[in-house]
């Protein structure tokens, strides 16, 4: 999709209606232009005018209004516009344009386009379920159009299950991630992400607290601007973001030779990961058992892989994170000497396991803090700060 400037917001006949109003504020506080063209069953749910005042444009409900001057909005409408999106895409909707049908204005515009075609389909799970419905999605699918959702829990009908449209925000955040610039394309990108795990006898170990979750927003996001991803991960809960490489690791070990194994031609390393530095000398086969007051643990020091890339003769660019607890500027600054990093990113550790975060970037030119936002949000900026320092160093 190139870049979401101008959107045609179709609704169609459904209780979800109610949420395009809320997509469609977000859509313009994003700066997107948005017309709005409703079916003669969305006019039920929600009025023209509702609409009309929050996209500041006339609404378009029919084929037949005198309003554009050659008479035909079905081609008119959509010729200036980045993509179509509509939502809620009822079951009605959904079959028609699975079978080329052109009976309205909405379908026969969806028809007649030139651009991208997203759908949100909204509807009760039994409609959803039923074969005929995901024969027509099935449809849609291999015309190329993309299905967003739905999700799934309590419906308005009273019962429960999947057919919901998906939330408003969710919307955004999938229409976001398709409107990034695709500026790593042809770049390959390794990174390593959360907590690695220490044995000290089969049932138990030590860690560092870590979610992962910055690690896995900067893939989703790196990805979103095209780069090849490889994910090095150790123990998360987290959904990997499709289309990566991800290879699981449980140790600093493990993770240091599965760096080895991928460092191959990658061009950039970013390296949240937060990797025990100690682990246990000897951990035993058996399980320890609890026979004295005190136990001491001999530990010794883990690899610093990322000391170990950055110290490569032609190592990628190099991308490390700190977190921190006090004097955050001074120890990053300080790692990022001691590891020979052009670019180390610092956080406070009271955002640990948070959806959000704030971060500040320290390279040779000094501090750049961030404001604080959401993982993905900063993943995204983070990246950009990568794109042009790379473009600089061309
Ligand atoms: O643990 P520390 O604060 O030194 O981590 C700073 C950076 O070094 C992080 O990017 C982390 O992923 C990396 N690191 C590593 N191997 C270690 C320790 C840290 O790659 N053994």
């Amino acid at each position: 999709m190139q870049k979401l400037n101008h959107l045609l917001l179709g609704i169609t006949g459904g209780i979800a209606a109610y949420k395009s109003a809320e997509l469609l504020r977000l859509l313009t506080s994003k700066g997107i232009s948005v017309q709005v063209v409703m079916t003669e069953a969305a006019c039920q749910f929600i009025t023209p005018a509702t609409m009309q005042a929050l996209s500041g444009k006339p609404v378009f409900t029919s084929q037949w209004e005198g309003n554009v001057p050659n008479g035909m909005p079905h081609i008119d409408l959509s010729r200036n516009m980045d993509a179509i999106l509509v939502a809620p895409a009822s079951a009605d909707f959904i079959s028609k344009i699975a079978h080329g049908s052109a009976n309205d204005l909405l379908s026969a515009l969806c028809l007649a386009r030139n651009c991208p075609l997203l759908i949100a389909p909204s509807m009760n799970k039994h409609m959803w379920e039923n074969p005929a419905t995901q024969r027509n999605i099935q449809q849609l699918v291999n015309d190329n159009i993309l299905v967003l959702g739905p999700d799934s829990g309590d419906q308005a009908c009273g019962e429960n299950g999947p057919g919901r449209m998906l939330d408003p925000l969710a919307i955004m955040s999938i229409l976001t991630a398709l409107n990034q610039p695709k500026l790593f394309q042809n770049k390959r990108i390794l990174i390593t992400a959360g907590p690695t795990i220490e044995s000290i006898d089969p049932v138990r170990g030590i860690t560092n607290f870590s979610s992962g979750k910055m690690g896995y927003c900067l893939a989703q996001a790196a990805l979103e601007v095209g780069a090849e991803v490889t994910l090095i991960s150790g123990p998360t809960s987290l959904e990997p973001p499709s289309n990566c490489k991800l290879v699981h690791v449980r140790s600093a070990q493990d993770m240091f030779n599965e760096v080895k194994n991928n460092l191959a031609d990658q061009d950039i390393f970013i390296s949240v990961a937060a990797v025990a530095d100690y682990r246990p000398a000897n951990p035993s086969l058996q399980k320890i058992k609890k026979n004295s007051k005190v136990l001491t643990i001999d530990l010794i020091e883990n690899p610093d892989i990322l000391a170990y890339v950055a110290g490569l003769s032609n190592p990628p660019f190099c991308v490390g994170f700190a977190a921190e607890s006090e004097n955050i500027m001074v120890h990053a600054e300080e790692k990022r000497q001691k590891k020979k990093l052009p670019v180390i990113v610092v956080n406070h550790t009271s955002v640990m396991g948070q959806d959000h975060s704030q971060i500040t970037i320290l390279d040779d030119e000094g501090t750049h803090s961030l404001a604080p936002a959401l993982k993905i949000d900063l993943a995204r900026e983070l990246l950009d700060f990568i794109h042009h320092k790379l473009q600089l160093s061309d």
